[in-house]
């Protein structure tokens, strides 16, 4: 097949990862004959460097144009005095608002290869963990209005959701459970939140709909507790977005590093926008040490979810484990006897088994 992926490398480390991503999908474009075609483009701090905005209305625009975009990172300390409008951050707020990609997957495996890396007790881990996060991506208290108070002495950051807004995350947590193992998990703060009140009421509300799913519902605070405590109970869990961004930093940690985690951002179609969870890591950037299989992983699930290449993605998946399988590790998973290697040489250690 054809198809065409905006490539976003952003700051700092993103560009080192971003390589290693589009390497890996050359790859399999190579082996099973498709064409990719990768259009590169400016967010974040490299876009305000260029042309003054964290994201052009161009780049927006090529982005909606494409079947799938794929991220690096963007923001650190350069554009630290950029006043908030400006921000490279807003950038990607705005790519994920103006794609309309409201439902943002993050799966948490622990890789066997590296769950000595996993600060949990060995007992925790007997029964298996794989948990996909489902956070909400473009409403809540990341896009209502926020102000300071003019003597700058108090500020307030509004939060907010509409039942359409909830409906559409909740089917997705609805339909991604009955596929797997058929619990679902609504993480909000009802005892205290009015936003959260209307979160529960419609996941209520829908569940009628999908009776095959077991729903429960946990307060955050609980949930937070719960990962660390109990994470094998967790199927999918759907959350709010600024929930969703603090549950799946825990959720990294217990797969032992953020820079293994992909994430993939879905709308109401096939196109969607792939990243790492993690950032633009600058105390580490330009050195060619960074580990690229969160993007590399996110690129698998380009292939899965707006390509439909099931194989040619499960693929790419299999030759990250071979990889581990091998011993090869950058510094961020490394552990006594096995390989160390960076970013550009993981990359290709991974398209070299593909
Ligand atoms: C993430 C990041 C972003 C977020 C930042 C960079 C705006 O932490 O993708 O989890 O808060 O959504
Ligand atoms: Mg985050």
């Amino acid at each position: 097949m054809k198809a065409r992926i905006v490539t976003l490398p952003g700051d700092y480390i993103g560009p080192e990862i971003t390589a290693q991503a589009v390497k890996a999908l050359e790859a399999v474009a190579a082996k099973y004959g498709h064409e990719f075609l990768f259009d590169e483009r400016r967010l974040g701090g490299a876009s305000i460097d260029a042309y003054g905005v964290p994201l052009t209305e161009e780049t927006l625009a090529a982005c909606n144009e494409a079947d799938a975009v794929l991220m690096g990172s963007v923001g650190g300390p350069k554009w630290d005095g950029v006043e908030a409008a400006r921000r490279p951050e807003k950038g990607l707020l705005a790519l994920r608002k103006g794609m309309g990609v409201f439902a943002n997957l993050r799966p948490c495996t622990i890789h066997p290869q590296l769950s000595s890396a996993c600060p949990l007790r060995p007992e925790l881990l007997k029964e298996p963990i794989d948990i996909l996060i489902l956070r909400e991506l473009t409403g809540d208290i990341y896009f209502g209005r926020r102000w300071r108070a003019e003597d700058g002495r108090s500020a307030t950051d509004e939060m907010a959701y509409s039942a359409m807004e909830v409906e559409r995350l909740a089917r997705k947590g609805f339909e991604m459970a009955g596929k797997r193992r058929g619990r679902l998990c609504s993480v909000d703060k009802a005892n205290v939140l009015e936003c959260s009140r209307l979160w529960r009421e419609t996941v209520e509300r829908l569940s009628g709909e999908y009776p095959d799913v077991e729903v429960t519902y946990m307060y955050v605070d609980n949930a937070a507790m719960q990962l660390i405590l109990h994470p094998a109970q967790f199927d999918v869990m759907i959350t709010g977005n600024l929930f969703g961004d603090i549950l799946s930093d825990e959720s990294a940690a217990i797969a032992g590093s953020l820079g293994m985690m992909p994430s993939a951002s879905l709308g109401s179609g096939t196109r969607g926008l792939y990243e790492p969870i993690h950032g633009s890591a600058p105390d580490i950037a330009g050195r060619d040490i960074a580990n690229p299989l969160g993007t590399i992983l996110s690129g698998a699930l380009l292939l899965r979810h707006s390509l439909g290449l099931e194989k040619e993605a499960a693929a790419l998946e299999r030759a990250v484990e071979r990889v581990l399988d091998e011993g090869y590790r950058t510094a961020d998973i490394l552990s006594p006897g096995m390989k160390k290697v960076g970013c550009t040489q993981m990359g290709d250690l991974v398209a070299a088994r593909i």
